[in-house]
């Protein structure tokens, strides 16, 4: 089992990555002197996982409930807040109690959202059971619902407690959530961490396999990623948005098709056009365009997205006139392993590369 510390000052927290890790959660859930704890999840992972986790965390002696929301995106929205917060309060969930958001993103940003918000802020542990949450978003306290207009725009920083990543739960994984996650993983290689890459390349038939061998190491090290930065820049004002590579231009394909394509597919087409932008501004050679192409490729991404256009995804890539600075913050690839943040690039270097990827 691995385990990494994320230094967030003043409240840092251990994510244990590892086969067999959820056992560990009834003892680290009595050891924060928790009065109770409340499972939140989805009605699918429930049928799966929620069982287990119950009945580790009774065996332990602490008393547990179970609330399950629709699975899917629609879940992160004020009104089904609304329902696990009447939970909390129901099922009597003091200051001394712990959330444990069990689930992908959506419930984990759902969940540490409603954490963030009971009685002005509870404990909570992630317990990710996908592959995006493990190596992503379980990890860094970002949580919050949709408005009625934009993704993630009500919410709030809550670091978790601690973060339980066990890799058999992926076994239930449907194949298209699974792999789409190694658009991140992916990311972390091409923007961080050259060795990463090499991994990848060498291990990806046991990752395909889902074998914990082979994945252990890798989202130990995704997790030690994002640790560092989450450690060093909390709310994104520096360094911290060199994890958004490739997602000005994923985010603007989520956007212009509706949330059609999984996040991460969204996110590898995303960095297909950053890295092309890099070369075409002069900031890194053509050799890692190929390279980022076939690494991507090894895991079947982008794959197939959504039917959209040029022109829509364009309408969505936010401009320099509209955001706030003046200027967009792209992050863009320098070498294998090493990406610039905050750069700028000119609306018809983008458009040229995105027209030439899309119809
Ligand atoms: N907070 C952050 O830093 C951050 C980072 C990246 C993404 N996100 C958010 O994460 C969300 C996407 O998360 P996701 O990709 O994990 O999707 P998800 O949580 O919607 O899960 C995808 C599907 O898999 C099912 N599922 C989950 N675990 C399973 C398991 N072990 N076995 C069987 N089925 C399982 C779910 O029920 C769901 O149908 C988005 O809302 C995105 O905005 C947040
Ligand atoms: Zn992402």
């Amino acid at each position: 089992m691995a385990r990494v510390t994320v230094e967030v000052p003043g409240h840092p927290y251990a994510v244990l990555v590892g086969h067999g890790a959820l056992q560990e959660l009834p003892r680290l859930v009595r050891e924060m002197g928790a009065s109770a704890a409340a499972v939140v999840t989805d009605t699918t992972v429930a049928g799966h996982w929620a069982g287990v986790v119950r009945e580790g965390l009774t065996g332990a002696g602490v008393h547990a409930v179970v609330h399950a929301v629709e699975p899917g995106e629609q879940a992160k929205s004020l009104a089904v807040l609304g329902l696990v917060l009447e939970f909390l309060e129901e099922s009597a969930i003091d200051r001394h109690g712990v959330l444990v958001a069990l689930g992908g993103g959506t419930v984990g940003d759902l969940a540490g959202f409603a954490a963030a918000v009971w009685l002005r802020g509870i404990r909570c542990v992630q317990v990710p059971t996908t592959l995006l949450a493990m190596v992503d978003s379980s990890v860094g306290g970002k949580t919050g619902v949709n408005s009625a207009r934009t993704k993630n725009g009500i919410g709030a920083f809550w670091q978790p407690a601690a973060v339980v990543a066990d890799l058999a739960v992926l076994s239930t994984l449907a194949e298209d959530d699974y792999r789409a996650a190694f658009g991140e993983i992916v990311k972390y290689a091409v923007a961080m961490d050259r060795d990463l890459g090499d991994r990848l390349e060498a291990d990806r038939d046991g990752l395909l396999a889902r074998s914990a061998l082979a994945l252990e190491p890798v989202v130990a090290r995704c997790v030690e990623l994002k640790a560092r930065v989450v450690a060093s820049d909390e709310r994104e004002g520096g360094p911290r948005q060199i994890l958004n590579y490739g997602h000005t231009v994923g985010h603007a394909l989520e956007n212009a098709s509706g949330y059609a394509a999984a996040h991460g597919r969204a996110i590898a087409f995303g960095m297909e056009a950053a890295a092309r932008i890099a070369v075409e501004m002069g900031l890194c050679q053509p050799g890692l365009v190929a390279r980022q192409d076939a690494l991507l490729e090894a895991f079947a991404l982008p794959g197939v997205l959504p039917r959209t256009t040029a022109d829509a995804v364009l309408a969505a890539v936010p401009r320099d006139k509209k955001s706030r600075a003046g200027s967009v913050r792209w992050v863009l690839p320098r070498e294998m392993g090493r990406a610039q943040v905050g750069v700028e690039v000119p609306g018809d270097v983008v458009a040229g590369v995105v027209r030439s990827l899309l119809p």
